[in-house]
């Protein structure tokens, strides 16, 4: 298949462009490197620096390079900006989105691949989640992620586009080899933070909030490795054949860890002490958030690699080691 990959120099975009070489398709990348690292793309996989909201180049890429299905992983996420400056998201998240859908209906593209989050479900009553729970945003990026996938209804419906959407929880980890990996500036994700913590390039590792209603006082997540989650995205391939299909998916292993686990599960890892301090919650963090996934699992043959969280921390390890500036290195 060959397949457009929007935000393909992206953390989770790169590592799915690898899966897709691994399985035998052929992806083109698509990024305005805002957020996106040239290096994380491999030298032989066609490259646009372009962005997805420019309709009429990103249709002249979709009859030029002959796509059959576009996959989409460019958004912003950063939860505290998104409630601070709504509109940068909903520009890019929704209205950029429905340009690069118009690109895709103009030019005869009718499969498509969604990056979608846990965040559009809110503060859930009861886990774990699974993808029938009502839908709740608490914060504009998870609203713009709702907003897209009740377009992609409309559109399967209207049009006979075909989408999935994948619902990813904490994606986490780097590629086995440690040649790609997690690269955001500024960094806010757990994993990496507390990495840098034990390396001593910060100072320690804040942990928002000790007196949640869980096992240990601190939120619990579902942290689920990055290849985990682009074999997903190429399971799923069969499915979107059918004209009109719609579907939806929670993706993480079903296995919480909360904060303090993971500051061990480093410091396991690595063999380095983390300078801890307890600090406040940071405001819009649910006390818990982890998945059902046997729907992932039992449609799509969904196999997860990394259950262990120790195993995922080991990959991250392995990449920041090789990259310890990221992609400056
Ligand atoms: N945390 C700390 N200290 C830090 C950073 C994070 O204690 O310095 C805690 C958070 O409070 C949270 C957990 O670690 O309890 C994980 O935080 P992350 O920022 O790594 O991830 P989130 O669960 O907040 O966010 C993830 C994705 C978002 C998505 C969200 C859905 O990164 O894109 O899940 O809730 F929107």
């Amino acid at each position: 298949m060959k397949v457009l990959v929007v935000g393909g120099a992206g953390y989770i975009g790169s590592h799915c462009v690898r899966q897709l070489q691994a399985a035998g398709h052929q992806p083109v990348v698509l990024d305005n490197l805002v957020f996106g690292h040239r290096q994380a793309v491999a030298e032989d996989v066609p490259f646009y620096d372009c962005d997805l909201g420019d309709s009429s180049a990103v249709g002249q890429i979709l009859e030029k390079e002959s796509i059959e299905l576009v996959m989409h992983f460019a958004a912003f996420a950063y939860v505290g900006e998104s409630v601070t400056d709504p509109r940068k998201y909903y520009n890019n998240n929704f209205v950029a989105t429905l340009r690069l859908l118009e690109a895709m209906l103009d030019h005869g593209v009718h499969k498509f691949v969604f990056s979608s989050t846990c965040a559009t479900y809110g503060e859930p009553a009861t886990l774990p989640l699974t993808e029938t729970m009502s839908q709740a945003p608490i914060n504009p990026y998870g609203q713009t992620k709702l907003d897209v996938e009740n377009c992609l209804k409309t559109f399967a419906q209207a049009y006979g586009m075909s989408f999935a959407a994948f619902r990813y929880f904490n994606a986490s980890g780097a590629a086995e080899d440690g040649t790609i990996g997690e690269d955001h500036k500024p960094e806010t994700h757990l994993i990496p933070l507390v990495i840098d913590a034990a390396t001593g390039r910060r100072e320690n590792i804040k942990i928002f909030g000790t007196d949640y209603p869980t096992p240990d006082g601190t939120c619990l997540r579902d942290y689920v490795h990055v290849d985990d989650l682009s074999r997903a995205h190429i399971a799923v391939f069969e499915k979107l054949e059918e004209p009109g299909a719609a579907y939806f998916y929670n993706l993480g292993t079903g296995r919480p860890s909360s904060v303090r686990e993971i500051i061990h599960a480093v410091e396991a890892v690595t063999g380095l002490s983390v300078p801890v301090i307890e600090a406040d919650r940071r405001p819009g963090d649910p006390p818990a958030l982890y998945a059902d996934s046997s729907k992932a699992c039992s449609e799509l043959g969904w196999e997860i690699q990394y259950m262990d969280v120790q195993d995922i921390i080991a990959t991250a390890w392995n990449w920041h080691k090789k990259h310890p500036e990221g992609y400056l290195s």
